[in-house]
């Protein structure tokens, strides 16, 4: 038995440690974890909502036909900037953050296509809702709902969130 704990010891750090590339172990800037989780049981819900049929299920996959590509952007660009809150608030700040200037910018420059495809997405959505009741879907009306609180949710918090980490990192290295 005690022969085996090295090893063991061994392949956890190679997984926990050098299993992974150089940034990934590194970088602070990544999703933090419930905002991760809350995109993908949206896209469940939303796969879920697809396979309910009829009028609600054609609306659903007009929802998803708004949503390509949008939350993957999300993931990609505004949602790792949010990671850096919690370091920030604590007054840490390192080298590795500064990615989230840049991608900060960015996220302020694509504002006007991201609010854009909201209104495409809610307008998408309004039409599920209303299929969804129509046909007596609660539960798929629900997620609708839920659907466009989140959308506002990141218009008014984590939108402007992420564009201050951005502006917050430029200035803390900028006086080191
Ligand atoms: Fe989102
Ligand atoms: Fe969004």
């Amino acid at each position: 038995m005690s022969r085996l704990i090295p090893g063991a010891l061994l392949a956890l750090s190679l997984t926990v440690g050098f299993g992974l590339p150089a940034n990934a172990q590194e970088s602070p800037i990544r999703i933090p974890e419930p905002i991760r989780i809350e995109h993908e049981h949206l896209h469940q819900d939303l796969a879920e909502a697809m396979k309910a049929g009829g009028r609600t299920g054609d609306a659903a996959s007009q929802v998803q036909q708004a949503l390509s590509g949008h939350f993957e952007e999300e993931n990609r660009l505004v949602m790792p900037l949010l990671g850096l809150l919690e370091p920030l608030a604590k007054g840490r700040v390192t080298e590795q953050m500064r990615p989230a200037v840049a991608m900060s910018r960015e996220v302020q420059q694509k504002l006007p296509r991201f609010m854009e495809e909201h209104r495409a997405i809610h307008k998408a959505v309004e039409q599920l809702i209303s299929a969804a009741e129509a046909e007596g879907k609660s539960q798929v009306a629900d997620f609708g709902r839920r659907l466009a609180l989140h959308a506002q949710h990141e218009e008014v918090v984590l939108y402007p969130a992420a564009i201050v980490v951005g502006e917050r990192v430029e200035a803390a290295l900028a006086a080191k």
